[in-house]
């Protein structure tokens, strides 16, 4: 079998469950149930549901039927798929954010990914064992190395790093048929090992309380996440982390999702799946995801200290602690099923991210899989080792901040542009709607001209000029001041520079300083990336233009 022949998912159940793992990961159990929590509970999940259903789906039809159409024509990578939606150059640069946010987002993703594997491993070897709750925090620490070891280097986080990046590259190498079988081996282990935690969590009730945290209770917990709270519907702050939650989550403004969608037959369905994968992972999400870390942690330590510690190390610093209340059996499977699962929703989502690099190789430059893949593994780790050796100095938060969230917004709202506007809804709607095994209620035809571009940009704008403290009204009424987490005075790190000039403690300017110094590096690497994808594309389309590919 040649490795260059035309490729296809295997069946339906398989292409619905690489879907569904592309978008299942460690967003689900890590940074959804944080940001709920940071965003007040049930003040979240309104605006949540209503990006899922004004900004999700419709995301999910326009990528799923570009990728789709793109298919037809021979692409697999979104510079070129955007290429064949209008006339105009510029569109196939744009679409090389689909091909670098995968590859910059796999930098960081499989390091936390490497992480669940480490602690698959210390979960079995008993490492957890009668530690402290202090002591589990401080492991995780000194895996991390922060602040331990005299070189700064983090041998055994970069073990597992490498593991992890040699285990998807392995992966990919095996092409369409690997994900598909990763997919079919960890989507039902997640959900199995999901059920089981989601209901210990439910279970709990008040029987973890103890001395030391007398009002522990999980079910305060649950009624923090799920009792609805209106008036923040009016906060712009909360939506916007809802829409960013809703983007990270379902896989779009990526590229992915056009990756994969470009191996459905031309006249297979898309609206009924693209909707399936969807609402599997909101299910994985919403029900899962909000089952596990909160009714457990408020089960053991109370709801104030929740509100309190959440953060997406509480899975790694806390959890395993607890797990040893449920005695040493138990503590080791609740141990294994926890991090296998976050396993299993890593290596799915970031063997997705490999793909669209693959794909774009492979048609412009004749590359097979096995040269994609690893490849894809190479630059990856260039672009990861710094994100794990300097972790602490802001490296992984850098690319999550440019890579993880701005890209998507800026390439959804392109692609949601150029599609409802350029492309047209009448082409665009037939488009969705080809071999549609549901018929998709025509409200839709009007949200996706206009609710979900106004809400894209909303949701755009509000991040670039986010006023002081989120306090829009304030802002309407005395003046626009920028507040730091704003994109443009990001861009500056304003925030960071007031802190170091308010500085006295030298020690404390310095690591400041270094700060400012790695997010320099950081957005080197993520800007040479973006450059180097580009000439890429600016390379295959002279190719083409050669080639005759292209009509002038
Ligand atoms: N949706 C994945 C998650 O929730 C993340 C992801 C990003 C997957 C980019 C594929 C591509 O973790």
């Amino acid at each position: 079998m040649s490795s260059l022949k035309k490729d296809s998912w295997g069946s339906r159940v398989g292409l619905i469950l690489a879907m569904a793992g592309n978008a299942v990961g460690l967003g689900n159990f890590l940074r959804f149930p944080v940001q709920a929590v940071e965003n007040g509970g049930g003040a979240f999940i309104i605006p949540y549901l209503v990006c899922f259903l004004l900004m999700g789906i419709p995301l999910l039809w326009i990528e799923w039927s570009t990728g789709r159409l793109g298919g037809k024509h021979g692409h697999h990578s979104t510079p070129f798929i955007l290429d064949t939606m209008d006339k105009r150059k510029f569109w196939k640069y744009l679409g090389v954010f689909g091909i670098f946010t995968n590859i910059a987002v796999a930098a960081y993703y499989c390091y936390i990914e490497s992480w669940t594997m480490a602690y698959v491993y210390h979960s079995i070897a008993g490492t957890f064992d009668s530690m402290k709750q202090s002591e589990v925090a401080a492991f995780f620490g000194s895996y991390i190395d922060i602040g331990h070891s005299t070189t700064g280097i983090p041998y055994e986080a970069i073990i597992f790093y490498i593991l992890c990046l040699l285990l998807n590259t392995f992966i990919l190498s095996r092409g369409l048929a690997g994900v598909e079988k990763a997919a079919k081996i960890g989507m039902p282990l997640l959900i199995i090992f999901g059920i089981f935690l989601a209901f210990k969590g439910l279970t709990l009730g008040t029987s973890g309380a103890t001395a030391e945290h007398p009002d522990a209770n999980a079910f305060e917990g649950l009624n923090f996440l799920w009792t609805p709270q209106y008036d923040s519907l009016t906060n712009p702050k909360v939506w916007l982390a809802a829409a960013g939650q809703i983007f990270f989550t379902l896989s779009v403004g990526m590229g992915t999702i056009q990756c994969y969608a470009s191996y459905v037959r031309s006249k297979d369905d898309i609206a009924l799946n693209a909707v399936s994968a969807g609402f599997m992972n909101e299910f994985v999400e919403v029900v899962l995801g909000s089952l596990i870390v909160i009714p457990i942690a408020a089960g053991y330590l109370g709801v104030d200290w929740l509100k309190e510690n959440a953060g997406f190390g509480m899975a790694f610093q806390t959890m395993p602690y607890l797990f040893e209340q449920w005695g040493p059996a138990l503590s080791v499977i609740a141990g294994v099923m926890w991090f296998g699962l976050l396993f299993f929703a890593g290596i799915t989502s970031s063997l997705a991210m490999g793909t669209p690099w693959m794909g774009f190789m492979r048609d412009e430059f004749k590359w097979d899989q096995n040269k994609g893949a690893w490849s894809f593994g190479l630059i990856t780790l260039i672009m990861g080792l710094p994100t794990v050796i300097y972790f602490q100095q802001g490296v992984f938060d850098e690319y999550d901040y440019w890579a993880g969230t701005v890209s998507l917004v800026v390439f959804a709202l392109a692609e949601t542009i150029l599609f409802a506007w350029i492309f047209g809804m009448n082409k665009g709607w037939k488009e969705i709607n080809q071999g549609g095994d549901i018929k998709i209620p025509s409200v839709y035809r009007f949200i996706i001209k206009w609710v979900t571009p106004l809400l894209l940009l909303f949701v755009f704008i509000g991040s670039l000029v986010t006023p002081l403290n989120n306090d829009w009204i304030g802002a309407i009424q005395n003046g626009w001041v920028l507040d730091n987490s704003s994109i443009i005075k990001q861009l500056t790190n304003a925030g960071l520079k007031e802190q170091i000039a308010a500085a006295t403690d030298p020690a404390v300017i310095k690591t400041l300083e270094e700060k400012l110094h790695y997010s320099l590096i950081a957005r080197f690497m993520l800007v040479a990336l973006f450059a180097g994808i580009s000439w890429l594309v600016y390379v295959a389309y002279q190719k083409r233009i050669k080639e005759g590919r292209i009509k002038l």
